[in-house]
This record gives structure tokens, sequence and C-alpha cells, in this order.
């Protein structure tokens, strides 16, 4: 029988792991409460045509990475991002009528059948967040500050912001007669891929990580000489946003990004290239003014990002406070192993982590238990204690032990535990 292994390019995440997981995800909510974002939770399976309207048909995204699949006559994809299905959901369920601004996030999941490499997986999550109804290049300055202060709250130092400009339709189409008219003649020397997008999608050659593609873009014209003056106003004033935030940034003239639905602001921000190598953008994002009105849902204009949750744990040399070592509690006879059960229920009702081991066994190999465990109490009931109503109570920290009254032990515990390990005697 072949082994049955998860599947390549997913990753199991394993208990010991989650405490920096949490830690980030922690860290992002908090973020987004102080910005006034609320958290909204769409389904992980989304008509496949709302991507390819939305991302767009000829991205890679769209073209070769999107996990597709009949499912009674429905053609359904495993979201590749959240953008797309929160825009939807926005205009499902008519939002904009109910409010002028919308700030959303999310945490979870995206599929993408990429080739598998450190940073880059099949299946990673996403923390993301949408501002719907807010035009003005304020709102993306803010945006870009405050992923500076996240990333900065996750211990990833060397952050940098790139920023760009695609424009709005006026701008893209200008630029790209440009940019076909440049890559023409040199057709012969892009890939397969390129001179097919040449035709068909001939921004999509910009973001084209190939060698070839690269050494005949390297002087192509970029957008920013073809912005229109309302494009040119904002991008103006959202570097002047920027510098009054002190937040450091480079305009990259050359960034363009892999999805087909931005207008105007588009950013990164890379970081850990040690750690990371090739795959560094730890988020990206941008404006995209025109997706709600292409799902039927009026002129709103809208602004995004998502970071990549793995990336970020990678980058960040920040490490989660230790949670509360919990308490365990040894029964010495049978009789003592109901007495230890009800014990640990208790202390937990009052919020402490505890274990309570029926299984018997000598005091020494119970202790052994709780060491594994990483308790720093142990409580010890056998016959004499439950007679008298106490428990022997032991501070593995600070090699201590005291006899302490079965419903006195709770304080016991919490006076300690403000007290630094091995101080207390
Ligand atoms: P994206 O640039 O495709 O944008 O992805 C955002 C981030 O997700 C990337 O910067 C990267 O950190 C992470 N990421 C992407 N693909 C992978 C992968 N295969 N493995 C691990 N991490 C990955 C979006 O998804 C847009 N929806 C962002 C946005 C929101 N724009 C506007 N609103």
């Amino acid at each position: 029988m072949t082994s049955l292994r998860a599947v390549k390019g997913m990753n199991d995440v394993l208990p010991e792991e989650m405490p920096r997981w949490h830690f980030v995800e922690r860290t992002y909510a908090e973020t987004m409460r102080r910005h006034g974002y609320r958290e909204v939770r769409t389904p992980y399976v989304e008509p496949t045509g709302l991507f390819v309207r939305t991302v767009g048909e000829t991205t890679d995204i769209v073209e070769k990475e999107m996990y597709s699949f009949v499912y009674q006559g429905e053609e359904l994809t495993l979201r590749p991002e959240g953008t797309a299905g929160a825009a939807r959901a926005y205009v499902e369920h008519s939002v904009h009528g109910r409010e002028g601004i919308s700030r959303w996030y999310y945490v979870g999941p995206m599929f993408r059948g990429e080739r598998p490499q450190r940073g880059r997986y099949r299946q990673f999550y996403q923390l993301g967040a949408e501002i719907f109804g807010d035009a003005g290049p304020g709102c993306d300055a803010e945006m870009i500050d405050m992923l500076v202060g996240f990333l900065r709250e996750l211990g990833i130092g060397d952050a940098e912001v790139l920023v760009n400009s695609i424009g709005g339709s006026d701008t893209r189409e200008r630029f790209k007669q440009a940019l076909v008219q440049y890559l023409e003649p040199r057709k012969a020397k892009l890939t397969a891929d390129s001179q097919r997008r040449l035709g068909t999608n001939p921004l999509r050659i910009l973001d084209s990580k190939a060698e070839e593609d690269q050494a005949a873009i390297a002087e192509a014209p970029t957008v920013l000489e073809f912005l229109a003056p309302e494009d040119r106003a904002h991008f103006d004033k959202l570097e002047a946003f920027l510098k009054a935030l002190g937040t450091p940034y480079r305009v990259e003239p050359r960034l363009v990004r892999g999805l087909d639905y931005y207008t105007r602001t588009l950013f990164e921000i890379k970081g850990a290239k040690a750690k990371l190598g090739a795959g560094d953008t730890l988020l990206g994002g941008g404006r995209y003014d025109n997706m709600v009105g292409d799902l039927g849902g009026g002129s709103v204009p809208a602004l995004g990002f998502a970071a990549g949750l793995e990336r970020l744990l990678i980058a960040s040399e920040a490490s989660p406070p230790p949670s509360a070592p919990p308490v365990y509690v040894a029964a010495l006879g049978d009789a003592a192993c109901s007495a230890a059960l009800v014990l640990a229920r208790d202390l937990r009702k009052s919020g402490l982590s505890a274990e309570g081991d029926a299984r018997g066994g000598s005091l020494k190999s119970q202790l052994r238990r709780a060491n594994t465990l990483g308790a720093r109490f142990a409580l010890v009931v056998g016959e004499s204690e439950l007679a008298r109503g106490v428990v022997q109570a032991k501070d593995l920290g600070a090699h201590a032990q005291e006899e302490v009254s079965r419903d006195r032990v709770h304080e016991w515990i919490t006076a300690r535990m403000t007290s630094p390990e091995g101080s207390a005697s």
C-alpha cells in the first residue's frame, strides 16, 4: 500500500508551532481592532467565474494555479486569494447601502498550485484586509503605515516598502500601447508565455520572473511616465501623506502585481531576504476601484492588502510570551484518583490549566510526568491528605513543598505564580 502523506505543498502545523501562529494572529487582530476593521469570513470555495472575472483570465493564478473542479454541475475553485470573495460578499449583501465605509479583515487559508519552496506553498495562510468606500490617498497611506507598524511589532526590522501607481484605465491603455510598441521588436527574446501575453495582457510580462523576460523589459517604459493627471495627483498626495507620517518607502516604477484588478496605488513590503530568498515579499496590496462595480455593486472604490502568514513567521524575530505551565495533580492510591480529577477540574474553573493524573503509579513516576508536561506546580493527594482535606503542594521550580488546605490551593498557586520561579520558598 502506498503511504498516505500530506498533499505536496500543503503543510501540517503541529501544536508546538501554534504559539507563534497565535502570536502573529493576535497581534494582527489587535492591530485591526485599533484601526477600526471588523472580521469577515467568506467561503473557501467560490464560483470559478469570480476569480476569472476579477483576478483576470490571463494571470498566472487563473491560467495555471487554481484548484478548480466541477461539483454537481457547478464550476468551483478553492480560493486562491481573499479579495474577490470579500468583494462578492460586499456586493451580495448590499453592504454599501448600509454603511459608507467598510473596513474588513480576514485570516485564512488560500490555495494556489505553485511550485513549492521556502515561503511558497500550495495551501498557505493570508492575513488580509479590505476597505470599501474610501477613494482618497489618505487611506492608502494609512494602510501602508499601519502595516509597517504591524511588522515592527512582529520583530521584522528590515522591511522595505515599495509603492507605485498603475493608474486608471486611461493611463493603463496608453501605457499598454507604449509597452507593446517597445516589446514588439524584442518579441523573439521573450519566453513563449510572454510572447503570447504581448497579444493578450502585455502588463503581465512585467511581472515575469524569467531571466529572458527580465532582460527584455529592463529598459522598457514605466507606467509612472504615463500617469493621467488625476492619477498623478492621487500618487503625489499618497507620497505627501507617507512623508507626513514618517513612513519609510521607495517608489518602484517597475512594481506590477500579479493580479489584474488593481487601479492606481500598488504596494509591496519585502523583508528578511536572508531567510526568504527570492520569495521575500511579505505582503502586497493596492487599490481596485473597479471591482465592486464590475461585480454589479455600483461605483465603490476599494483598497486592500494581504500578507503571507508563513512568510511573516519565517521573518519574525519576536518570541511569543510563554503561556503559564499547567498544574499537575498526582494521586497516590485508588481513592485519591477521583479526588485528583475533581481538584484539577476545580482549578480549571478558576482559570488555571491543570491536569489530574488518575493513572496511578509511584510518586516518582508521577513527578516525572509532571516534569515532562513542564508543570511548575505538582499537588500530591494521598489517602492521608484526603482524610485531612489537604494536599502536598510542590513548587517544582523553587524546590519547595508545603501542606496546603484543599480550599486554599488556588490562592497558594496564584501567590507563587506572581513571584519569579525559584525566588519563593
Ligand atoms: P498576492 O500578492 O497574490 O496578493 O498575495 C499576498 C501575499 O500572500 C504575498 O505577498 C505572499 O506573502 C503571500 N503568498 C502568495 N502566494 C503564496 C504562496 N503560494 N505561498 C505562501 N505565501 C503566498 C493577494 O492575494 C491580494 N488579494 C492582496 C490584496 C488584497 N490586494 C488588495 N486587497
